[in-house]
């Protein structure tokens, strides 16, 4: 086996487009004989493609071996796992050899022709058919087929596969994921009959001046075919251009498919065509004469268990997921999906980049000295994975660009890629983001560029040396990375595609979080990330940056995402007399949106109806007058909110009728009430119900219930792009090790008076941290106003040279026991920061446990709600109510201490602390998306200032 070429692999049939069929067809997927060898020099050459293989073991097929047993997976991002020696793999290099022995069903038998088809191999393999070689793989995620006609017999099949797990494709295959060998994806032999329909090319065309629709069909079949589109009454020779009259075009928005099929007299083809064209005009990306917008995501195909075996069921879950929050692109990073998921891109309604499997990222390490994009001896094996995956994906229509691959610097081969695709597909555009001039492609991408790049790309004029770049519209092929808390600053990339024609969206990086779960010791699921499985190699948790988590559930993100995104933006004047609508739609009216509105006094419900859905077309905004009872009377003791919601009225493929589509708010605040002192006993060690530590001047009960602090703070336990540093300052070290410097993780309090004061208690305070004479000085007064209540006004006021910016300034709070749950009047119900809060709306929320915080995988700072007017936290031995008497504050409750969350790599090593820790926020920072892209934005920055609160804290 030569696993060190620089070739395509051989053997193969040419590449041809996945068909639905009738022809016979035999999966031969399920259990099969394995054995792994350490490398391949000492794999046995004992002629075990033909000889018993009893002392083998067992392995699922489709699946990866190393998930399955045999050996260990590994994570690494840019950094080659072996040294960088091209073409040649290590030694040490797992080599898999599979073993199934069948019969062929009779179809398949009978047939005259038989092939057999393998979707997945990563990432060599050479295979064997009762003892004769058939050929080699190269293209981990690409179909290969194979002439079995003169070597399958009809019973007592043996097939035989050697898989090195890495190959010269290795170099080919650098993507930002787990190494997972094996045959992953689906195996199957199938018959082609006499007058066979071996390959099929729909262009269907859609003209949006007249609303003709034009197949340009190729076919290769051994017989005469025939196109017939039932439904347009179409049955005609399956041959050149064909003019259908009017039809429905398709998009993401309104996937409209018509069944046809492709006919001879012995193979019936199925497909559904969708009707669209694809262009771009005036530096714009225009589908069907229009405009569009994508709001998308990058998808990796990963599951737990399973890593990147497919799941019909999970996958089509994934994708209605998608949907019900308003993404509607999808690129296929970095490779192609399973043939299958394009059916489900077709149907529910996704613009896809398809890309290409390719990535020599690896070569960045060493300047790309060597890089095969421009080595013309793998010159072949490019052009190779190109058409594998055009033909593989060509019939559909959800496709709208081919991309060339990711990160493979540039070269020729990358080119002639492009050349052959564009040849071949003149119906798409071409997409690689690596060139940066642009010469090959069809539209400019970029990853991670600024906010202010991106306006400056906007503002552009096509003129000039580059003037071809520049005349192309542009998209952030990724940006937003949802890794750990965050991504903060969507909502300003948003404003920007929305305010310039020239952009076209962008594709947030990414949507599934690639952890591995395994079982503890005890028996319960951890998710692992890179490093995890002793790899000598590796990059971390940066696996782990997903707006969903490895099982599909939604991280903040994700929410937030989805307002970002809304197809219907509500704006309600600030008299309620009027509310404007968006539609953000880029082809559909809102015939098919209800809105509603409500208006919500002190958590009641108080009036609520419905309100005319205006005409309103793509991309237009029109007023709606709101009626007399929407308005505020005045009359609430905490905040008159109004809000009005653009919901689905019918039910859809992707979401039951009332999908939430958008919404907008009014909050009236009500005026507060400040109580009146209350008779007590206040001295340096109690204020009332509050009991003091005169020695630290810290409260230590309320009312009985052990509580203490405040303590001041201006750390958070970093978040992962926290710990990383942006783009935007790319000299400096990352916010954490700012902070870690400033020592602001270890402040050290000392008290400078303890003095009742007019029937208050007034301490002051010097928060300071080691080594550096900066400080926060708090001034705290204690009023009692009941049996179970006291008021605390805060002031806090910084004073010397703080080094840097801070994370948060805030008070803590510590209650014994875990955290019950908190009820919540302010922004939620999920949480929110300053540049990471459109979803958040002001409401009346009830929090379980469990929704205080996230579950990051790698522990971090989660959890905060903004603009919190009141809370009840509900701990183990009792509540208290906090409530402001000014300013809203922001509210984070947890199990766990920041020191904790620091200190510990993975979520399942928490230690049980035993504590409900309540953080007070009078100002916080962003949280930016540092660990791919700029830190925090400077609006959303905090710098040392002085803040002043007044809350009342009360018993319950
Ligand atoms: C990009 C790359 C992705 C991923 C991301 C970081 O540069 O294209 O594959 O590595 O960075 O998560």
């Amino acid at each position: 086996m030569d696993i060190a070429t620089t070739l395509p692999g051989r053997g193969a049939v040419v590449p041809r487009a996945r068909l639905r069929t009738d022809r016979p067809a035999q999966s031969l997927d399920g259990r099969w004989r394995f054995r792994v060898s350490p490398s391949l020099r000492g794999a046995p050459d004992d002629g075990w493609q033909r000889s018993a293989v009893a002392e083998w073991g067992d392995i699922e097929v489709p699946g990866h071996w190393n998930l399955q047993g045999y050996g260990l997976p590994a994570y690494s991002n840019v950094q080659m796992p072996f040294p960088v020696d091209p073409p040649h793999p290590p030694d040490a290099n797992p080599i898999g050899d599979y073993r199934v022995d069948f019969d062929a069903d009779p179809g398949v038998w009978d047939a005259p022709r038989r092939l057999l088809r393998f979707d997945g191999i990563e990432s060599a393999a050479e295979i064997w058919l009762n003892g004769v070689s058939l050929g080699t793989t190269r293209g981990s995620r690409l179909t290969h087929e194979f002439d079995v006609t003169d070597t399958l017999v009809e019973s007592g099949n043996r097939l035989a596969v050697r898989v090195a797990q890495f190959s010269d494709a290795t170099y080919l295959e650098n993507q930002d994921m787990w190494w997972l060998p094996g045959i992953f994806r689906s195996v199957t032999v199938h018959g082609e009959p006499v007058g066979a329909v071996r390959d099929v090319f729909v262009q269907a065309d859609f003209d949006p001046e007249t609303g003709a629709g034009t197949v340009q069909i190729d076919v290769d079949a051994t017989a005469s075919a025939h196109l017939i589109i039932p439904e347009l009454d179409i049955d005609v020779a399956a041959s050149g251009t064909i003019h259908v009259g009017s039809v429905e075009p398709w998009s993401a928005e309104h996937p409209r498919l018509y069944d046809a099929q492709v006919r001879t007299a012995a193979e019936s083809v199925t497909l559904r065509i969708g009707f669209r064209r694809v262009e771009v005009r005036d530096a714009q990306l225009m589908v069907n004469g229009a405009p569009i917008m994508l709001r998308g995501v990058n998808r990796h195909e990963h599951r737990a268990r399973h890593g990147r075996v497919h799941d019909a069921d999970v996958v089509r879950e994934e994708l209605l997921l998608m949907k019900r929050h308003h993404i509607n692109a999808v690129r296929t990073s970095h490779y192609p999906p399973h043939p299958d998921v394009l059916d489900l891109f077709d149907e529910l309604g996704f613009w896809v980049i398809d890309e290409c499997d390719l990535e020599t990222h690896g070569f960045e390490h060493v300047q790309w000295r060597g890089n095969p994009s421009a080595d013309p001896r793998w010159r072949e094996a490019f052009v190779d994975r190109m058409q594998r995956t055009v033909h593989r994906d060509k019939n559909h229509p959800s496709v709208i660009m081919w991309s060339l691959g990711n990160e493979s610097h540039t070269g020729a081969n990358l080119e002639a890629m492009a050349r052959w695709a564009k040849g071949y597909d003149p119906s798409r555009l071409i997409h690689y983001e690596g060139d940066h001039a642009s010469t090959y492609v069809d539209i400019y991408s970029r990853m991670y560029a600024s906010h202010d790049e991106v306006r400056a790309i906007a503002e552009e004029q096509p003129a000039g040396e580059d003037e071809h770049r520049r005349s192309l519209p542009f998209i952030l092929c990724e940006f937003a990375h949802a890794m750990g808390t965050g991504p903060g600053g969507m909502q300003e990339y948003w404003d920007l595609f929305e305010a310039h024609p020239r952009l076209a969206g962008g594709f947030v990086w990414e949507w599934i979080e690639q952890g591995i779960e395994v079982d503890g010791p005890d028996g319960s699921a951890r998710i692992l990330y890179g490093g995890d499985f002793g790899e000598d190699v590796h990059d971390g948790n940066f696996v782990i940056d997903g707006l969903v988590d490895v099982h599909r559930r939604p991280r903040p993100g994700l929410l937030h995402y989805a307002a970002v995104i809304a197809p219907v933006s509500i704006e309600v004047d600030a008299d309620r007399s009027a509310a404007t609508i968006g539609n953000r739609y880029d082809t559909l009216g809102l015939a098919g949106v209800a809105l509603q509105w409500s208006r919500t006094v002190d958590g009641e419900v108080v009036a609520a109806g419905d309100l005319i859905a205006p005409v309103c077309g793509p991309r237009e905004r029109v007023m709606v007058a709101l009626p007399e009872e929407a308005r505020a009377e005045g009359r609430a003791s905490q905040a008159d909110v109004l809000t009005v919601e653009a919901v689905t009225i019918e039910d859809s493929t992707w979401a039951a009728a009332g999908h939430l589509l958008g919404s907008g708010q009014q909050v009236e605040l009500a005026a507060v009430d400040v109580p009146p002192p209350f008779e007590a006993v206040v001295t340096d060690a109690e204020v009332g119900a509050a009991e003091i530590d005169p020695v630290t001047g810290r409260v230590q009960a309320l009312a009985g219930l052990r509580i203490s602090g405040p303590d001041v703070g201006v750390w958070r336990a970093p978040t992962d792009n926290d710990r990383d540093v942006g783009d935007d300052e790319p000299d400096l070290p990352s916010y954490a090790q700012r902070w870690r410097a400033a020592g602001m993780d270890r402040t050290v309090t000392r008290l400078l008076g303890i003095q009742p004061d007019g029937g208050t208690l007034v301490v002051r305070s010097r928060t300071g941290v080691p080594i550096l004479d900066c400080a926060l000085e708090a001034r705290m007064r204690w009023t009692p106003l009941s049996e179970t209540a006291v008021r605390l006004d805060v002031e806090l006021t910084p004073s010397g040279p703080w080094p840097t910016e801070w994370a948060r300034l805030g008070l803590d709070l510590e209650l014994e026991g875990n955290p019950q749950g908190v009820d919540l009047v302010g922004e939620g119900p999920m949480p929110s920061y300053p540049d990471l809060r459109s979803a958040a709306r002001f409401g009346w929320w009830r929090l379980d446990a469990d929704d205080l915080t996230i579950d990051h995988v790698r522990p971090q700072e989660s959890g905060s709600r903004m603009g919190v007017r009141e809370a009840v936290i509900r701990a183990r031995d009792g509540a208290v109510r906090i409530r402001t008497l000014g300013a809203s504050f922001a509210l984070t409750v947890s199990r766990h201490s920041r020191r904790a969350l620091d200190g510990t790599p993975h979520n399942w090593e928490l230690p049980d602390e035993a504590r409900t820790f309540v953080s007070i926020d009078l100002a916080q920072s962003g949280v930016g998306t540092a660990t791919c892209g700029p830190g925090v934005l400077p609006q959303h920055r905090l710098s040392p200032r002085a803040a002043a609160v007044s809350l009342v804290l009360e018993r319950l």
